[in-house]
């Protein structure tokens, strides 16, 4: 588990997985992280912490048990994809920060403003290509960690106001996939997208203010103070 500052708000990072088994649990008091005040948590991880996302990767997931009672009958009453009769330690985790539980990431249109969860049954920690060159093939998901992380990039993208379909397109420019041709850069001659702010690249080799902004913040409010010199 690790803990992190994204520019003002608090996040609880969490990787969910077998190995947690190896962990002793400590008695703890069932409310005691919401004096950590976490606005969010993301979870990463396999079938130990999945809240719904591989009974929604088509084909296989649907098929699946775990989209089916008995799988939730006890708290939910009805399955969740949870590959369990109830709640998870992602879940007992979220109700003592105070947060409502993590929505799975493949669910259309959820709430992700108090996180994401991005664990995958089955998942696993090498990605699909590196199993295969040993000759292991994960039948049930392709959505190894890394794959996990990548969704968790366009998720933050989209969290910060940009728009997750134009993360690689230049604002300005004109050709091709990136909006980019370097024979005709941007210009006075050449179109510029209406709204700059919902856009990374500028002019596909630098970047627009509303980038910059951000990772000056993430540089003010989480990296400089760390270098204990202007406290
Ligand atoms: C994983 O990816 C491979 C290659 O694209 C594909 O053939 C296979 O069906 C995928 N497996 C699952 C479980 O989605």
């Amino acid at each position: 588990m690790a803990f992190s500052h994204l520019a003002s708000s608090l996040v609880l990072l969490t990787l969910t997985s077998s190995s947690l088994f190896f962990l002793q649990p400590h008695p703890t008091n069932a409310d005691s992280l919401i004096t950590c005040n976490f606005d969010r948590i993301y979870n990463f991880g396999d079938s130990l912490s999945d809240t719904g996302n591989l009974i929604r990767e088509k084909p296989i997931g649907p098929t699946t048990a775990y989209a089916r009672l008995p799988y939730g009958e006890t708290f939910f009453k009805h399955t969740t994809g949870r590959c369990s009769n109830g709640r998870l330690m992602i879940d007992f985790i979220a109700q003592a920060s105070g947060l409502p539980f993590l929505n799975p990431y493949l669910e259309k249109d959820a709430d992700f403003k108090h996180g994401v969860n991005f664990a995958v049954a089955a998942a696993a920690a090498l990605t699909t290509e590196d199993l295969a060159k040993m000759n292991v093939i994960d039948t049930l998901t392709n959505s190894s960690l890394a794959v996990q992380l990548d969704w968790m990039s366009k998720q933050c993208i989209i969290e910060r106001g940009f728009d997750g379909e134009t993360t690689q397109k230049a604002c300005c420019g004109i050709g091709g996939d990136y909006n980019f041709d370097v024979t005709n850069m941007c210009s006075s001659e050449v179109p510029v997208c209406p709204d700059p702010n919902r856009f990374i690249s500028w002019d596909g080799i630098h970047l627009t203010e509303a980038a910059y902004k951000r990772m000056a913040e993430w540089l003010i409010v989480d990296v400089v103070p760390k270098l204990q010199c202007c406290n």
